[in-house]
């Protein structure tokens, strides 16, 4: 199972949009599908035309201790699971703060037993609080929603920083997969422009131990249509709502090469014991010197992400220490050994008219 957190602390760049609609193209493909929603806007819940409220939702497992597959909602279009999010959500933030690893608890859950899912996509909300760092510390790899406009790679830097901090500290083997255009605009300059930008930046990384280092732009850009900004108020991903849209072909288009690129594997084995073993050990190493730490800490709210890097600090060398198996080098290794396919951004499909 792998888990692609869909992050940008920028608002409305796309993240809902692409976890829905590519969460259902690669349901489609084969692969079994988890989305959870993390944002106390619930949008991807109201995507799945699902009602904020009305069940169990993210709320539950992060803040009561609820299973994960006990708050999900299935029977939905590919056989796609949700875990959907409501308003509570947003106190989740300062109800947590005096919880020893509230940084860590999704990442428990999804491991605490094996689910039913090769891939969980997590829909991050605009900020870089405690619920982003919960699927910061959960995920194998971040995907980057991008806008191509001005300032677009300031705050991809912003983005990046925090994303060094917690694999740093938190979650040694934690990747950037890539970084998807949406409402991109192939006719304007600056489209171009942001474009090889990014292309630059991204080499400029290449051989070095950053967390992008072997990050892509994905070849397949999302494309501005209006049929994706129309399918969320009716409760439809867009292959539903309008399946020969130019939104459809992209998102389509994204789900093959994603499946390449961060080597999918439909159907995927369990991990074997031995890994859950020594993933247990490190949780616990971890947990056991934040506690210690989290006594004499005086955690603020609106200091959440810092506070809590801050206390699994020291956490994170002995859990380390402890065991090798989420060492870089580790994580290196794995990545090599996947033989994931990485191309450079070759143009993505021209033009942006409605169908
Ligand atoms: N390719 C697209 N073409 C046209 N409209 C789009 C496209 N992608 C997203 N939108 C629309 O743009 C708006 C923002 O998209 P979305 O909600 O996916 O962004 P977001 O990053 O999740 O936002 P937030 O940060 O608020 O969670 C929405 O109204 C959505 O329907
Ligand atoms: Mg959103």
């Amino acid at each position: 199972m792998k888990v692609i957190a869909v992050l940008n602390q920028k608002g409305g760049v796309g993240k809902t949009t692409t976890v829905a609609n590519l969460g259902c193209a690669l349901a489609e493909r084969g692969v079994r599908v988890c989305l959870i929603d993390l944002d106390p806007q619930a949008h991807l819940t109201l995507h799945y035309g699902i009602e904020p409220g009305a069940g169990a939702s993210i709320y539950d497992v992060l803040t009561a201790g609820k299973p994960i597959l006990d708050a999900a909602v299935t029977g939905l279009e590919n056989h796609v699971t949700v875990v959907p999010s409501e308003t509570d959500l947003a106190a989740a933030e300062v109800e947590l703060v005096t919880t020893v690893g509230r940084e860590q608890i999704l990442r428990d859950q999804l491991r605490e037993k094996p689910l039913p899912f090769d891939v969980v996509l997590i829909d991050c909300p605009p900020s870089l609080g405690l619920l982003t760092l919960n699927a910061l510390a959960a995920a194998d790899e971040i995907v980057i929603p991008l806008q191509a406009q001005f300032l677009a790679l300031q705050g991809l830097g912003k983005l990046l920083e925090t994303v060094s901090l917690v694999q740093r500290r938190i979650n040694p083997p934690l990747r950037v997969g890539g970084v998807v255009l949406c409402m991109y605009e192939s006719n304007t300059k600056l489209s171009g422009e942001v474009v090889a930008d990014v292309m630059q930046f991204l080499a400029d990384s290449r051989g070095t131990s950053v967390p992008w280092s072997e990050a892509i732009l994905f070849s397949n850009a999302i494309r501005r249509n209006i049929k994706l900004a129309e399918c969320p108020s009716h409760g439809k991903t867009i292959f539903r709502y309008e399946p020969n849209s130019r939104g459809a072909e992209d998102y389509a288009a994204l789900a093959d090469e994603f499946i390449e690129s961060l080597n999918i594997v439909r159907g995927a084995t369990e991990p074997t014991t031995e890994t859950t073993e020594a993933t247990v050990e490190v949780t616990e190493a971890v947990v056991e010197v934040a506690e210690a730490a989290t006594e004499t800490a005086e955690a603020t709210p609106a200091s959440a992400t810092e506070t809590a890097i801050e206390t699994v600090e020291p956490a994170q060398a002995n859990a380390t220490e402890a065991e090798p198996v989420c060492s870089r080098e580790a994580a290196s290794d794995v990545a090599q050994g996947e033989a994931v396919l990485r191309e450079p951004w070759g143009g993505g499909p021209q033009g942006n008219q409605a169908p």
